[in-house]
């Protein structure tokens, strides 16, 4: 089935996102800014709780989970400003590939997978949004090293289920 198979699709891609944040999690902690590390560290678990949404959605619609390799990401990051690029860039991939359910979850004419995914809609636009402030103030900051402490004790304020102060 067209839908099953895109959904395991997805469940697959956030499972992924949840591997790539935690790289960058790991590169964050191995340069110190412990920040930064704490707000990924977030993400990752955000990403799992996303993950878990469509493995339930799949399982109450009746249909079959099937489990699939999840892609090594990359292990090596050069700069803060370079992690948080990818993420952004991460992020519109993801946004794509929701849109791309929603178009067929319209052909479908499957209501109930359009209204679940209508969530995912909304998050997409609040990561988006969340990702490119911090990139912005990383551009904004430019060399400077006071600019690089701000902006990791603002992220150090990310909590399960939330986003820094300045993200709300
Ligand atoms: Fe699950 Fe960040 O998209």
């Amino acid at each position: 089935m067209l839908m099953q198979d895109a959904l395991n699709g997805q469940l697959n891609a956030e499972l992924y996102s949840s591997y790539l944040y935690l790289s960058m999690h790991a590169y964050f902690k191995s340069v110190n800014l412990d920040g930064f590390a704490n707000w990924m560290y977030y993400q990752a678990q955000e990403e799992l709780t996303h993950t878990m949404k469509f493995y339930d959605f799949i399982n109450q619609r009746g249909g079959k989970v099937k489990l699939l390799p999840v892609e090594a990401p990359p292990n090596e990051w050069g700069s803060p400003l370079t992690v948080f690029a990818a993420t952004l860039e991460h992020e519109q991939k993801v946004t794509v590939l929701i849109n791309e359910l929603v178009e067929l979850a319209l052909a479908e004419h499957d209501h109930a997978t359009n209204i679940f995914l209508q969530w995912f809609v909304s998050e997409q636009v609040e990561e988006e949004e969340s990702v490119g402030g911090v990139l912005e103030q990383l551009k904004l900051m430019g060399e400077a090293k006071g600019g690089l402490f701000m902006i990791d004790r603002e992220l150090a304020k990310r909590s399960p289920g939330g986003e820094s102060a300045e993200a709300e």
